[in-house]
């Protein structure tokens, strides 16, 4: 109860607002915060974009307060349209966020109760709007600290020559500023274009600055995972306190925050399924193949005799369906569904593998699986999250993003992957990862001891 958590002096319970950007990705997390910091009796509001909203009723413990943000409903497609679209919002949000949260502090009392705005890393104009209102602002990230590490390191990278990439025969220099990544795993190596360069470097130091001037940090990581990168997180943001609280999908409730209908009936399917026999195929909720890439996928798959369970958004392949034929070479060794409970399907006895795009919530959930991935990178973050997952967690196989898949290629990754020594090694690697994770949510653990910090930070604000 916040009463007691806040010292007898304090008799009244704290309120924190959160603001998530409006994707799948990072309102998870948002919203997993939001069941962690309501658990340890804070009341929760939700401001929300009415682009990908939130379902109240999904979440009656809460309040929600939707923001118009008068942009186009259609969603973003490209690297370069995605970037547009977070810093459009930005712009958008900022008036009417000031003017409901100038709405919500004006009753008696009312700014009391508030302890703290928490807002994703890339709404960094909320961040501010906060700050001039008198609201201390806390920022999470929802990626991995390897990855921030990168966006603070972004103006040296460019300094350097690293990046804007000019020439396909960059890609597969080392960065020596930043193991394990070549220059083809940085953010901003997919965008190749001036505007598009101008655009990420933008979105990068926006969200350093948002980071910079916060109350605190907070982080979807644990520090058995990534202790280095948290230790120079912590060195170069000096003042600003750092929480790696994750795997946050393993501290708070599963997560109700799923903008598409999660297809149960894979569960009873997998239930019929031999112990890790089954390769779990999802490529997050952003990512985007070709249909050629779908149909190469999907033979190579079906070519190596593995049975499977396909998350196959609408919408991944622009349209395009599985190959015919397909639903006939496979039969009842694979399950197609339109959307997963990811988090039950990789903790399933049955999944012995999850080909990813390699966003961090997977890669995490993957690692809390303790399975092996197969890494299949589009753009942003995911080319690094692949890297490490190939070269520093050594559990899986990064298929590069680069170019057209072949089947061939699917069938030897997917075979490697499941079977045999190397797979096993892989295997093991990643059930280390899941006690690791598991250890680091338990009593006195690491994040467990970070979400204690956490909360009384919030409660001194
Ligand atoms: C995006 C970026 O791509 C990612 O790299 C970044 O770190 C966060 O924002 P997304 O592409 O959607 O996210 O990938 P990911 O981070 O893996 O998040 C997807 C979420 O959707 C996961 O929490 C996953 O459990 C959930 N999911 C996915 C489902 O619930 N069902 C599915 O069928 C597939």
């Amino acid at each position: 109860n916040a009463a007691t958590a806040g010292g007898p002096s304090r008799r009244r319970r704290r309120r924190v607002l959160l603001f998530p950007l409006p994707y799948q990705g990072h309102i998870n997390p948002m919203f997993q915060l939001a069941g962690l910091l309501h658990a340890r009796g804070f009341a929760v509001t939700v401001f929300h974009a009415r682009f990908n909203a939130p379902d109240p009723v999904r979440h009656p413990a809460y309040d929600f307060v939707p923001v118009p943000e008068g942009l186009p409903a259609a969603g973003p497609g490209t690297i370069v349209e995605t970037l547009e679209h977070i810093l459009a919002l930005n712009g958008s949000l900022e008036a009417p966020f000031r003017e409901r949260l100038a709405a919500l502090l004006e009753p008696p009392g009312a700014r009391d109760e508030v302890a703290c705005l928490v807002a994703d890393a890339h709404l960094l104009t909320l961040v501010d709007v906060a700050r001039r209102l008198a609201v201390p602002g806390l920022v999470l990230r929802t990626g991995s600290a390897a990855c921030f590490r990168n966006f603070v390191a972004n103006p040296m990278l460019c300094d350097r020559g690293y990046l804007p990439v000019s020439a396909e025969s960059q890609l597969d220099a080392p960065v020596k500023e930043l193991p394990p990544y070549r220059v083809r795993d940085l953010m901003g190596a997919d965008s190749r274009s001036s505007h598009g360069h101008d655009l990420m470097c933008k979105l990068l130091s926006r969200a350093v600055e948002a980071v910079r001037s916060s109350a605190g940090f907070i982080l979807n990581t644990f520090d058995a995972l990534e202790a280095a990168d948290l230790a120079t997180i912590r060195r170069d943001l000096a003042g600003v306190p750092v929480f790696d609280v994750g795997p946050l999908h393993k501290l708070s409730p599963a997560s109700s925050s799923s903008l598409l209908q999660q297809d149960l009936s894979c569960l009873d399917w997998l239930d019929a399924q031999a112990p890790a026999s089954v390769l779990y195929i999802s490529f997050g909720s952003l990512a985007s193949m070709s249909g050629e890439d779908l149909a190469e996928a999907a033979w190579g798959v079906a070519d190596s005799g593995q049975p499977f369970l396909w998350a196959l958004r609408p919408g991944l392949a622009r349209g395009a369906a599985l190959p015919d034929g397909f639903a006939a070479a496979t039969g009842d060794r694979g399950l197609v569904v339109g959307w997963a409970p990811q988090e039950e399907v990789l903790a399933h006895r049955a999944v012995g593998g999850f080909w990813t795009h390699g966003g961090w919530n997977s890669a995490l959930e993957g690692a809390c699986g303790g399975v092996p991935m197969l890494c299949r990178p589009c753009f942003g973050d995911q080319m690094g999250n692949a890297r490490h997952v190939e070269h520093v967690w050594r559990a899986g196989i990064a298929l590069d993003g680069g170019g057209v898949l072949e089947r061939g290629a699917v069938e030897a990754a997917v075979r490697r992957l499941m079977r045999g020594e190397e797979g096993e090694g892989m295997r093991g690697r990643a059930r280390e990862l899941r006690s690791r994770a598991a250890a680091a949510v338990a009593d006195g653990g690491s994040s467990r001891l970070s979400v204690d910090k956490l909360v009384n930070h919030i409660l001194s604000l």
